[in-house]
């Protein structure tokens, strides 16, 4: 039942890493509920990655998916036509309340406008040194472990990326009992909010899913809470806005009309919003990325010599980031295999029509990146890691609408810029520091919930170059 079926095969010498092997048939009502309760991609069938519109019904929920590009453009371009999904930003609001990821309409709008400038090219810049330091970090964590045994990257790669944002968002470095803490609990996050909405979607009680779900957010919460609590007083009390980063940026938002700054809620909002999309989805991209380039010794070697020849054993420069292809290639084409956020679900909020369908007002329509970029289409060998595919011209034109690991539309990702600066450094410190070669036997399966993880983990063995 849907168990990862091609781990480690080749398919025309390129490597192929795992994925759910697709239902031959859609599934019934009670194998849906059965197979989505872990996983929305264990729920898929073969016809799935072919089609241009398919239709799901439950007992709670009228649920589309739109694969066909034009659909897609006009649904992410009208973000007042097509919100994000009510049940979605019940799922998340434990987490992250009403905050720019969850919000619509103009309240989301402002909120946009308002977190925008804290992502900004000059603040990326910024942010640089503190990436490098927690990569670095990174090194020297590995570099305490017993490297003759697989290790499990999947909390290392949690923990580097709760660190940037941990650096970046507050100035600090995240320690190591936080760092297991967040992990913990975001995984107990992700697992009760799959349950509640599965529940929901069958129109069942919750069964304390959500009190679950609560619990977890706000041990997450605690690691964070008194620094956003002491920063504000601070800032409140004489105009100390602190370090130069995105918390002092957010605390000088301004809303547009009325001048009101955030309030402590609406900035834990924010921060927890902030944390959440840019530590969760950055962890699951390194960690599928080590996993690709292991498989692939030979792209592994050509990004080594790439970063040596560029950055050899000196800091990694911000005109050096521009220098590495490959490597910004191997982290495109990571999201393209595994996007993190694999399934974007919207409201339709007035009938519409798609096709041959009729869209009814309260339906759930889905953009999945994971679909459109395994289809074969748009892209050659689909389920192959091939990052040379992005050098080539006619991909390029492609690519710009059939690989959306970031989103689309006015509601793109704010950090897409963040992530690549943080991946490249990550992935290229790394490869400067370590052979990763596939630990005998162990091939991961993906699970998609909230994000898109590795259900038990990924184990690699790691020496020491
Ligand atoms: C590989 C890393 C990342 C991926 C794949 C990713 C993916 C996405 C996607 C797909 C969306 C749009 C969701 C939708 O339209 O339903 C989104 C939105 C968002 N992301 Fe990211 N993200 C990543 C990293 C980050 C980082 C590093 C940050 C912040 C530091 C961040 C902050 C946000 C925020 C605030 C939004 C909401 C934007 C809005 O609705 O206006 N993300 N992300």
């Amino acid at each position: 039942m849907g168990l990862p079926n091609i781990g480690g095969k080749q398919v025309d010498g390129l490597f192929v890493p795992p994925f759910p092997d697709p239902h031959p048939k859609k599934s019934s009502l009670f194998w849906r509920f059965v197979r989505g309760w872990n996983s929305w991609i264990h729920v898929l069938f073969d016809k799935s990655y072919t089609m241009k519109m398919g239709e799901i019904r439950t007992p709670g929920l009228h649920m589309y998916i739109a694969n066909e590009l034009p659909l897609v453009k006009r649904i992410m371009s009208n973000w007042r036509e097509f919100p994000k999904h009510h049940l979605l930003v019940r799922t998340l609001e434990p987490a992250i309340g009403n905050s720019v990821f969850s919000a619509n309409g103009d309240d989301w709008a402002t909120q946009r406008e308002m977190i925008n400038p804290a992502f900004q090219q000059a603040a990326l810049a910024r942010t640089l040194p503190m990436m490098r330091d927690a990569a670095d970090a990174l090194v020297s964590r590995i570099g305490y472990l017993d490297l003759s045994h697989p290790i499990n990257i999947d909390p290392l790669m949690t923990h580097v990326a709760a660190d940037v944002i941990f650096r970046t968002l507050f100035s600090q470095a995240l320690g190591d009992a936080d760092a297991r803490r967040i992990h913990h609990a975001f995984n107990r996050f992700q697992r009760h909010a799959q349950s509640a909405s599965m529940l929901r979607f069958y129109r069942m009680p919750t069964f304390g899913f959500v009190k679950r779900s609560r619990r977890a957010a706000e041990d997450i919460h605690s690691v964070f809470a008194s620094i956003v609590q002491q920063r504000l007083d601070a800032y409140r009390a004489d105009a100390d806005r602190g370090p130069d980063d995105i918390l002092a940026s957010l605390m000088e938002a301004r809303h547009p009309q009325t001048g009101q700054p955030f309030s402590f809620t609406d900035l834990m909002g924010q921060v927890s919003t902030i944390f959440l999309a840019g530590h969760e989805t950055s962890a699951s991209a390194l960690s599928w990325a080590l996993y690709c380039l292991a498989g692939d010794p030979e792209t592994q070697r050509i990004g080594r010599e790439e970063v040596l020849s560029v950055a050899e054993n000196r800091p990694i420069a911000a005109e050096s980031l521009r220098r590495m292809p490959v490597i910004r290639n191997v982290f495109r084409e990571t999201l393209r295999l595994y996007p993190p956020v694999a399934f974007m679900p919207r409201e339709v909020s007035c009938p519409s029509q798609m096709r041959d369908k009729q869209l009814e007002t309260g339906a759930m329509i889905v953009v999945s990146p994971w679909l459109i970029q395994r289809n074969a289409e748009h892209w050659p060998w689909p389920h192959a890691f091939h990052p040379a595919r992005f050098d080539d011209p006619s991909a390029k034109a492609k690519s710009r609408e059939a690989w959306l690991p970031f989103g689309a539309g006015p509601r793109i990702c704010v950090g897409a810029g963040f992530a690549t600066q943080e991946a490249i450094v990550v992935l290229a410190t790394l490869l400067r520091a370590f052979t990763i070669d596939p630990a005998p036997g162990a091939v991961p399966e993906p699970v998609a919930r909230l994000t898109l993880r590795p259900k038990c983990g990924i184990k690699l063995l790691f020496s020491r170059r």
